[in-house]
């Protein structure tokens, strides 16, 4: 067996269906341009049309088979409006990677009800809906794969965590009830965690350089993330090799967390 074919054996997603919400800016987009790269049928998921058009673009220009659909992940609607129009695309999909995240930030003493809701809705709520969604049918067809990405965050406070933080500890917690529910029939749910990644959702704190640097200073390898560092653990985890890895965190952090 040549080399290629034994890693295709292990990696290769040819074949399969993924949606990734956010999927048309920063680590949702490097996701979603990894799992289409590795041979997936992809839609992106996210509001805004301009973002999801250039990031289809360039997949579809790389000879990749990409897709999107606007919708509006912070309500009921739209989350069952964005599952009908994947759907609609490629068929049901094998591979869900729920990437789409808000953080608004505001200190605690200034946290209403309407910033929890809306935190809740879209970064853990939205999650949750998707699954209902799609984990029956991918345990009935016995294959999925499930991806959530949740933040350091979820396992310590930084910088006004707010509601933020409480979503993403909810969201890991997500991932073990359905990897619990699902992995007997070939489904199988992690998280991957990570730390400080420069990214439009960061652009408040990339813009100061004493901030970036201290937040590097704190990994064990000296930089802050990079979308494209979620490639290769995603198409890991959406792949035939991680079929006996399941509700599990895995930390994308350059050792952010361990330090
Ligand atoms: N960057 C970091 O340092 C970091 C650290 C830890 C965890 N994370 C997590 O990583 C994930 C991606 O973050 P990122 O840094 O790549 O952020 P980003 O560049 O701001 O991307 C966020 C994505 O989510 C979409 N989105 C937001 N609200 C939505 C809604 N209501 N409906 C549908 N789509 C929505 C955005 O598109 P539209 O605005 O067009 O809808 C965009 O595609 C998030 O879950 C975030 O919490 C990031």
């Amino acid at each position: 067996m040549s080399a290629q074919t034994y890693v295709s054996e292990l990696f290769s997603l040819a074949g399969k269906v993924a949606v990734v919400t956010g999927g048309s800016s920063g680590i949702g987009r490097a996701i979603a341009g990894a799992l289409a790269r590795a041979g997936a049928e992809v839609v992106v998921v996210a509001r805004r049309e301009a973002e999801l058009k250039a990031t289809v673009g360039e997949l579809e220009s790389e000879g990749c088979r990409a897709a999107w659909v606007s919708a509006d992940l912070g309500t009921g609607e739209g989350v069952r409006a964005a599952a009908d129009g994947v759907v609609a695309v490629f068929g049901e999909p094998d591979i869900l990677v729920n990437c789409a995240g808000i953080n608004l930030r505001p200190p605690m003493d200034d946290l209403g009800e309407d910033v929890w809701d809306t935190t809740m809705a879209v970064n853990l709520k939205a999650p949750f809906l998707l699954g209902q969604r799609f984990g029956p049918g991918m345990a009935e067809r016995g294959y999925g794969r499930i991806i959530h990405v949740s933040s350091q965050q979820a396992h310590r406070a930084f910088v006004n965590s707010g509601a933020y933080g409480v979503s993403k500890g909810g969201l890991e917690s997500l991932a073990r009830s359905q990897a619990e529910a699902w992995s007997p029939y070939g489904v199988t749910v992690n998280t991957l965690v990570p730390g400080f990644v420069l990214t439009p959702l960061n652009a408040h704190l990339a813009s100061d350089p004493e901030k970036v640097a201290s937040l590097a200073a704190r990994t064990f390898v000296g930089r802050n993330g990079l979308a494209e560092d979620f490639a290769g653990a995603a198409v890991f985890l959406a792949g035939p090799s991680s079929s006996y890895v399941t509700g599990q965190a895995l930390f994308v952090d350059g050792g952010f967390s361990s330090h």
